[in-house]
């Protein structure tokens, strides 16, 4: 099967690969494992204290999909508030990367991801939504 140029891109040239202090109150981090292929996916942000991400890391063990999808993800969560980035679906990523079908998963992992890096955010600040 052909894979898209973009998706080879962030799979030979992925952005933002790294890590954060995960203890640091401004850090969220999310960890997800795909229960089908057993991939795992670690993506963090770091939160401005007026609820923007200024800057996202991921390390992902896995398919070059999965690899691409944090990539990308990481990419377009910077800049945004806690709300939009939560709001990113995996079919975006998908169509974005033009996986095929039986790489879908790949792409809801980064979303799975991110969202428990936003809660994970929002529990350590103990803030019900509190920037919102
Ligand atoms: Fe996930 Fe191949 S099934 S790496
Ligand atoms: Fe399972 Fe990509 S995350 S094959």
């Amino acid at each position: 099967m052909a894979y898209s140029e973009k998706l080879i891109d962030h799979y030979e040239n992925p952005r933002n690969v790294g890590s954060m202090d995960k203890n640091e109150l401004s850090v969220g981090t999310g960890l997800v494992g795909a229960p089908a292929c057993g991939d795992v996916m670690k993506l963090q942000i770091k939160v401005t204290p007026e609820g923007i991400i200024e800057d996202a890391k991921f390390k992902t063990f896995g398919c070059g999909s999965a690899i691409a999808s944090s990539s990308l993800i990481t990419e377009w969560v910077k800049g945004k508030s806690l709300d939009e980035a939560g709001s990113i679906k995996n079919s975006q990523i998908a169509e974005e990367l033009a996986l095929p079908p039986v790489k879908v998963h790949c792409s809801i992992l980064a979303e799975d991801a991110i969202k428990a890096a936003i809660s994970d955010y929002k529990s350590k600040n103990g803030a019900a939504d509190a920037a919102e």
